[in-house]
């Protein structure tokens, strides 16, 4: 993040950074322009460290949060980072692929490197046309076609009034504000102080005073449109709750409720309405409502669909001039991006789905469906999947003439009464637990991989989803009363065979927590405990599972004391193949 006008930069940018810790959290640092330029960093959270990087004078600045790829999380590799003289700062989001070669040439011409990162070699480079020009601008616009790989680049100087930013695969935004403008990852930072927005393109190199905005593109002047940033400051607030996670699973009978008005039957593209077949990338949880996805357009529009991880997507022959939809919450992971890359190439035609207004698959995608769940701050992706969810069934509906539509309506009431529900005697079983199986049939087994999901994500308990026929063909051998087995057994074609699954997992010792509806004694007689959810259609049924297994993920995280928002090893934005 990046501010420059008349407030001090350094707090301004630490709040900010807090917001964008979800993209990484491992270290953090900021720069000031002051008389020089001055710099504190520090491995670790920025709550636990805060105080001396707010404390910098100056009313230019740049701040960065670091998720550790070149070089191991500390001080010394914590960005900003400076030139040989300390008169330049930078800080960056991506990865500089031939880094270790201008490492080697900037080192045999005598610069002395501070960090283990691909990230310095920049701040070296720009250092070395400075001292030629004279002219941060141009010194930036110099270095940048030597560097390859992904980056969002902010550069101040102890000699110039301004910041100077560089895009390429890696999302930045500019805040107007009076007298004032700020630039960063993502627009929530900055929701406290403006709502108009400038969302930069790959190859944009920016120069950013107090008062002016100037963009440049291979050397030319461009200008890009304002957008008007409807997300509210409240949004991005935790608003009372513990967890940012538990106030998002709360928020999603809203934002289903949301995203379904947004989405009618005239969204769908064109080209989109009368697929021969449909093929879906996506990574994590958005594949797993890919999965969901697959079996509910299967079933009911008769639609071949294949699903392939975004990150495999490019082994495998590509689907030739067919309908491919990308799912990404963030609209940033790069594998996503790359699998639409190919797609394109291979002349299908592409659609988005994501949360976040001019993120980069918007600019990929032919077309762009955008789901209203609002900022998502937690890892863990909750009301952005119910939320992807509604837009994938409002697809079907388009695809298949708009059956669905009244029962979607509705579908937030069903929503409403899971998150009343008391999971004491099932969280206790699962917190003791050394490993959980989760087992279901159908959609519901995509539901079991987004249950477990969540599950090892934020508890840090191994958890696995498996298709319940599947569990007898090797991992029965796991099972134990130490592995309990959440079983999503639903009315419907599905719950005979469950059944017979449920009492082979009970006979080799394993207890079961079985999900079903509300009535059903046959279940709870054979379950060792029993979750009741209203008895509904089978869309909805797919949803009240799903927030159902969050909060008991949740629940137990929570009995665990785990760092739910912000688990280990793990960042929300993945930026990186
Ligand atoms: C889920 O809780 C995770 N945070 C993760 O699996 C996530 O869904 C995945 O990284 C994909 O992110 P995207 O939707 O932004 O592309």
């Amino acid at each position: 993040m990046g501010y420059i006008g008349r407030r001090e930069a350094a707090p301004l940018i630490v709040e900010g950074l807090k917001r964008l810790e979800y993209r990484g959290y491992d270290s953090f640092g900021v720069a000031t322009k002051n008389k020089g330029i001055t710099l504190a960093k520090h491995q670790g959270r920025i709550s636990e460290n805060a105080g001396s990087v707010s404390r910098l004078k100056g009313k230019i600045g740049i701040g960065h949060t670091r998720w550790a790829t070149h070089g191991a999380p500390s001080d010394e590799n914590a960005h900003p980072h400076a030139d040989c003289s300390g008169k330049i700062a930078l800080v960056h989001n991506g990865i500089i692929e031939n880094y270790s070669g201008l490492r080697l040439q900037l080192l045999e011409r005598g610069h002395t490197f501070r960090s283990e990162t691909d990230t310095e070699v920049i701040v070296h480079l720009i250092e070395e046309e400075y001292a030629k020009k004279k002219d941060l601008l141009v010194a930036v616009q110099e270095v940048i076609p030597r560097i390859k790989g992904s980056f969002a680049i902010l550069v101040i100087a102890e000699d110039e009034d301004l910041i100077i930013a560089a895009r390429n695969a890696s999302p930045l935004v500019i805040g107007i504000g009076d007298g004032e403008n700020f630039i960063a990852s993502d627009m929530t930072p900055m929701l406290e102080y403006t709502e108009r927005a400038i969302f930069l393109e790959d190859g944009d190199i920016v120069s950013l005073t107090q008062d002016a905005v100037e963009i440049l593109n291979n050397g030319q002047k461009v200008t890009r449109p304002v957008e008007l940033i409807d997300w509210s400051v409240e949004d991005v607030k935790k608003g009372g709750f513990a967890h940012y996670m538990l106030k998002e699973i709360y928020e999603q009978p809203q934002a289903f409720y949301n995203t379904i008005r947004a989405i009618n039957q005239g969204s769908l593209p064109r080209f989109a309405r009368h697929p021969d077949s449909i093929t879906v990338v996506a990574c994590g949880s958005s594949f797993h409502a890919g999965l969901i996805f697959k079996y509910l357009v299967e079933g009911t529009c008769k639609i071949p669909t294949r699903l392939e991880y975004a990150s495999e997507f490019r082994y495998y022959p590509p689907p030739v001039n067919g309908l491919v939809i990308g799912i990404t919450q963030s609209g940033e992971t790069a594998d996503t991006l790359t699998a639409l890359r190919q797609a394109k190439a291979h002349n299908c035609r592409t659609l988005a789905i994501t949360n976040v207004l001019g993120s980069t698959v918007t600019r990929i995608a032919d077309a762009t469906l955008f789901m209203r769940a609002g900022p998502e701050i937690s890892v863990a992706a909750t009301k952005s999947f119910i939320s992807q969810l509604a837009v994938l069934m409002q697809v079907i509906s388009n695809l298949c003439g708009g059956k669905e539509e009244g029962i979607l309506l509705q579908a937030h009431k069903s929503i409403e009464e899971v998150l009343l529900m008391d999971l004491t005697d099932s969280v206790q079983f699962c917190k003791e637990a050394q490993s959980i199986f989760y087992v279901g049939r159908g959609p519901f087994f995509a539901v079991s991989l987004e249950g477990a999901l969540k599950m090892k994500e934020i508890s840090y308990i191994h958890a696995e989803g498996y298709a319940a026929g599947e569990l007898k063909h090797g991992p029965f051998a796991l099972l134990s009363e130490k592995t309990p087995v959440i079983a999503l057994c639903m009315p419907g074609e599905t719950y005979g065979v469950m059944m017979s699954n449920i009492k082979e997992m009970k006979a080799r010792g394993a207890p079961v927590i079985a999900i079903g509806c509300i009535g059903d004694t046959e279940l709870s007689d054979i379950a060792d405990h029993f979750i009741a959810l209203p008895r509904t259609d089978l869309f909805i049924q797919v949803l009240t599972t799903l927030v159902v297994l969050q909060l008991l993920a949740y629940r137990t995280a929570d009995a665990l004391g785990r760092d739910i928002d912000k688990p280990r090893n793990l960042a929300k934005s993945v930026t990186v193949e």
